[in-house]
């Protein structure tokens, strides 16, 4: 049971940005906790971050080629890339779209989420927390499809 953990930008940047908004663990942090859960939930994670706009559709379409589920933080791309959305559409598993913060209690734009309407569901506001939330739902969803 594949699953591909997508990160967006400056996420790579975790522990130096903003500890006051996205905690002090670092990105290698975050890819142990979730490669960990996944060990736990007999998950094999893949977890993977990129600046590059192009290269994050890249991995979208691998992963709808090959039907795996995504896990995806898209970070400041979440609020305006259509780019981004048309390829998760395309989505052949489930994609639970997850946030650090809590977008809706911060500024006015970042409470659109244009993935949000092609994403199985959302989890946002719990920390790295929500990580490890977002594989249990694919952990279930994949449980619930087998039965
Ligand atoms: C974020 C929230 C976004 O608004 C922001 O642009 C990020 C991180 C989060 O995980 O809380 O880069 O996706």
């Amino acid at each position: 049971n594949r699953v591909l953990v997508l990160n967006g930008p400056n996420l790579g940047r975790l522990g130096t940005r903003e500890p006051d908004v996205y905690g002090s663990a670092t990105f290698d942090d975050l890819a142990a906790l979730c490669r960990e859960t996944g060990r736990r939930l007999n998950l094999h994670v893949e977890v993977r971050q990129t600046d590059d706009e192009a290269e994050l559709i890249r991995w979208v379409h691998e992963a709808a080629d090959e039907r795996l589920p995504v896990v995806l933080n898209p970070a400041a791309f979440t609020h305006y890339s259509y780019g981004l959305r048309d390829a998760l559409a395309q989505r052949t598993a489930p994609l639970v779209e997850v946030h650090i913060s809590n977008p809706a209690a911060r500024e006015e734009f970042r409470h659109t989420s244009v993935v949000a309407g092609v994403a199985t569901g959302t989890i946002a506001g719990f920390g790295m927390l929500s990580y490890v939330l977002a594989l249990q739902a694919v952990a279930e969803l994949i449980a619930q499809d087998a039965a």
